[in-house]
């Protein structure tokens, strides 16, 4: 942990968020916080409203009715890049780099998104325009050395696996110093090596970044090894919320899973 003070009020808090799509309840009265340090998983079957808590955390969707509170602020309907200027920043289900710019660049322009204003005041004077790309690719290369990445820094995102994807997405997050990391399952179309590498580095951007994070993921050997605590949803309730050798047993989380026969790539 950063030694920072403690907030007594979680970094971000959902109170009964609700989200309908055309008349389908795809979110029912969520109430859910993620306090400052915590690891929490966020797991259900296919379609229960994970990657909808994201998309309304982030400002990626609006609520229909609800609130979302980032450090007891009401950020409810803010824009996703407002969000992320308050340190909640995001992975995607599906990646979401430039396909067509390099690895490296992926990257500053991310801390180009982030700095909004700033950066761009910075073009008044081309030195300090030069200076802030200087110091921009270097703490992208910094990032991707981090992951392993760093001999990648100048291939396309395109030329990729999709392991090394997920990886230079994770660098891309914690390049703009996150406080809390949402990671939208991050072990899709991984191999069982890359997971044990996620599992590794989910870790470290907690342990040695102080970094706050929100899993979302159907590898349980990922949820199970690095998650403090699991929230469970199904058909957009939640049905647990605890440790996960806990939640797992629970009767209501296993007829979520299997009582349905649904799928959870378990
Ligand atoms: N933009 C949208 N428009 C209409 N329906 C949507 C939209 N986004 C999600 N849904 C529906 O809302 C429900 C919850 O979807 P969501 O993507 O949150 O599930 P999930 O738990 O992330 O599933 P998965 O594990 O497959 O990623 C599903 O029934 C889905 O079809
Ligand atoms: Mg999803």
């Amino acid at each position: 942990m950063t030694g920072e003070q403690k907030n007594i009020a979680p970094i971000i808090r959902a109170e009964a968020l609700t989200k309908n799509f055309q008349g389908m309840v795809a979110l029912n009265a969520f109430d859910f916080s993620v306090n400052e340090g915590e690891i929490v998983g966020l797991i259900g079957p296919n379609g229960s409203g994970k990657s909808t808590v994201v998309n309304l955390l982030t400002g990626v969707l609006a609520p229909t009715s609800g609130r979302v509170l980032i450090d007891g602020k009401d950020f409810t309907g803010a824009a996703p890049h407002v969000v992320a200027r308050h340190g909640v920043v995001r992975t995607f289900q599906m990646i979401r780099l430039f396909p067509s710019l390099t690895v490296e660049r992926n990257i500053v322009l991310a801390l180009q998104e982030q700095s909004g204003p700033g950066y761009m005041s910075s073009f008044l004077n081309r030195r300090n325009a030069m200076a802030w790309h200087e110091k921009a690719a270097c703490k992208a290369r910094d990032m991707l050395a981090l992951f392993e990445m760093e001999k990648h820094a100048h291939k396309l995102a395109t030329d990729l696996s999709i392991g090394q994807q997920r990886m230079v997405e994770l660098a891309r997050g914690l390049a703009t110093n996150p406080r809390i990391f949402i990671l939208d399952e991050p072990a899709a179309g991984l191999s069982p090596i890359n997971v044990d590498r996620l599992i590794e580095m989910i870790r470290r951007m907690r342990d040695e970044f102080g970094v706050t994070i929100l899993l979302v993921e159907h590898v349980m050997r990922v949820v199970q090894a690095v998650c403090d605590r699991v929230v469970v949803l199904d058909y957009g309730q939640k049905v647990a919320d605890g440790k996960p050798d806990v939640v797992v047993q629970d009767p209501k989380v296993i007829e979520a899973y299997i009582g349905l026969g649904r799928s959870s790539h378990a």
